[in-house]
């Protein structure tokens, strides 16, 4: 029988991503594999769960071989944050594992490989608004860089050894089950807890500063969405611009305050502004929605109820 991967399940993204793949492939069928971070209850006990490094070959290797992996989502990743702290771990993670991952997947005959980008990958010589498809790709940071190369090594392996890889370009994410971990855009999550918790927050970037963004479920359904695509209709591959809305933080806070008047937010730029001001603010994603029909479902306003409900029930 033939299985799926998510290798960083414990993470922001892949916790929700495994659990929606259990729903729709069989729990038995999707494997979540986390490094060190111990699983949620939910992960651990709807599945298997394993513990692996992408970094390391023969680990993922005898991981895919003994639970009969064909398809794998490379969740896996260090963000832009930590990323800056940590260069050279997050050059080892994104880089190295996704080569493993890639060889792993010419070897092993692999049916698809998920490999998100973000736009990180885009830097500050990129048009900022409603930045195309194909354009400026010279990042800033860490993880940008490996972004770019890793959209690049992708699609070299889809042209050179016929692996079938796909790639979004990931705005920030907001969710509430799991924390993101090192990011820039972690502000637009962090916000919504210390709003419920606190009734205030500190910001570490400016009013003004406006990001692409999209809601958890939006995320997850593009993710499954590009995977399921029809292959004879993709032109691009690994590097799909994916978008759904773009606020500052300024208007999410005023957006928060419509549930929580007494809701109070600060700004203290910290080393995360430069990063977030070398990325776009909004993002033309129609090659997406051309090729295999993406089409978000939340808007901000939408969002921000659900969240915030959501929120209020965990955090009591
Ligand atoms: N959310 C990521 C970050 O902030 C961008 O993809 O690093």
């Amino acid at each position: 029988m033939k299985r799926i991967l998510v290798a960083g399940a414990v993470g922001q993204i892949g916790s929700e991503l495994t659990m929606e793949l259990r729903k729709q492939y069989g729990n038995e069928n999707v494997v979540a594999m986390g490094r060190k971070t111990k699983p949620s209850d939910e992960l651990l006990n709807s599945g298997p769960f394993v513990y692996g490094n992408v970094t390391n070959y023969d680990e993922l290797n005898q991981i895919i071989k003994d639970n009969e992996i064909d398809t794998v989502y490379l969740m896996a990743a260090i963000l832009s944050a930590v990323g800056e702290k940590y260069p050279q771990l997050a050059y080892d993670v994104n880089m190295n594992g996704l080569y493993n991952t890639l060889e792993i997947a010419r070897e092993q005959k692999l049916t698809r490989v998920m490999v998100p980008s973000s736009i990180a990958a885009f830097g500050p010589s990129t048009p900022r608004e409603n930045t195309p498809q194909e354009t400026i790709l010279k990042p800033t940071t860490m993880y940008g860089v490996t972004k770019v190369a890793g959209e690049l090594l992708s699609d070299y392996y889809f042209q050179r050894f016929g692996v079938d890889v796909r790639g979004l370009r990931y705005p920030g994410i907001i969710s509430s089950e799991t924390l993101p971990g090192g990011g820039t855009t972690d502000y637009a999550v962090e916000i919504f807890y210390e709003a419920i918790k606190n009734k205030k927050y500190t910001c570490f970037v400016r009013e003004d500063t406006k990001l692409p963004m999209m809601y958890m479920p939006d995320c997850i359904n593009a993710t499954i969405q590009l995977m399921k695509a029809d292959i004879n209709k993709l032109i691009h591959h690994s590097d799909f611009n994916l978008a759904a809305l773009s606020f500052t933080a300024g208007e999410l806070a005023a957006e928060i305050k419509k549930h929580i008047p007494e809701f109070e937010i600060t700004y203290e730029p910290d080393f995360r502004q430069a990063i977030a001001d070398s990325w776009p603010s909004t993002i033309d994603d129609s090659v997406a929605r051309e090729e295999w029909g993406w089409k978000e479902e939340y808007t901000l306003e939408v969002m921000t109820k659900d969240m915030i409900e959501k929120l209020s029930k965990q955090l009591g």
